[in-house]
């Protein structure tokens, strides 16, 4: 299991420094929550910073695009530095033509799904991702509870790639704490995001070490 601490709940005053405290306790991946004002109600960061985070590690950087018309700002994250990226099926009516361009640009490319929405709708594209991006809170906000629902839909997710012998990762995002890591990672999540859980503590070294126990 991998850790993927999000720099949304950072001391983005001290990036660099956050982020290489998350790695030496064992942070595998950097995720940076890209918001719009639209498709959630929070405004973040954009490329700028992606390029910063690039800068300071060599962790792979997952930037999750909670925007409208992310088709139009692939390339720019890609030129930034990430090297995987998710899009919201509910935000892209073309999610298919996304996905194929992430992968030309040589990009892992990820397709995250709300709470609310079921998961026949990735039948289709399920073969042609590299990874599932399952909420478990609504996005917009680090810091939100985890909701309790996700745990069976997390499970189906594992057992419908299992049944189509696909291998896309399972990612999940919100709300993870050390108290239900281990849950979550039982129930089949292969990549963990956590925000507050990470960065909230002010020690992310720690925290992060903590959570990788947690997880068993
Ligand atoms: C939610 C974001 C998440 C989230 C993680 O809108 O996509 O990445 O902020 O933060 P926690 O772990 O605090 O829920
Ligand atoms: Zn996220």
């Amino acid at each position: 299991m991998i850790l993927a601490p999000s720099i949304l709940a950072a001391d983005i005053a001290h990036l660099a420094e956050q982020i290489a405290a998350a790695e030496r306790g064992g942070a595998g991946i950097v995720h940076v929550d890209v918001m719009d004002g639209h498709f959630v109600p929070n405004l973040t960061l954009g490329p700028a910073v992606v390029e910063a985070v690039r800068r300071s590690t060599r962790l792979p950087v997952d930037v999750h695009l909670m925007i409208d018309n992310a088709d139009l700002y692939l390339d720019a994250f890609v030129d930034a530095g990430a090297t995987r990226l998710a899009v919201h099926v509910e935000a892209l009516p073309h999610l298919q033509r996304a996905v194929a361009h992430l992968r030309r640009r040589g990009a892992k490319a990820g397709v995250a799904v709300n709470p609310s929405t079921p998961l026949a709708a990735l039948e289709e594209i399920l073969p042609e991702v590299d990874y599932v991006l399952l909420m478990t809170v609504n996005p917009g906000f680090a810091g939100q509870v985890f909701l309790p629902s996700s745990l069976d839909k997390i499970r189906r997710l594992r057992q419908t790639l299992a049944d189509r012998a696909l291998h896309a990762q399972v990612q999940v995002d919100g709300g993870v704490t050390a108290s239900n890591i281990r849950t979550i990672v039982e129930a089949g999540a292969e990549v963990v995001v956590t925000g507050a859980a990470v960065f909230a503590s002010g020690d992310p070294e720690t925290a992060a070490r903590r959570l990788l126990e947690a997880a068993g």
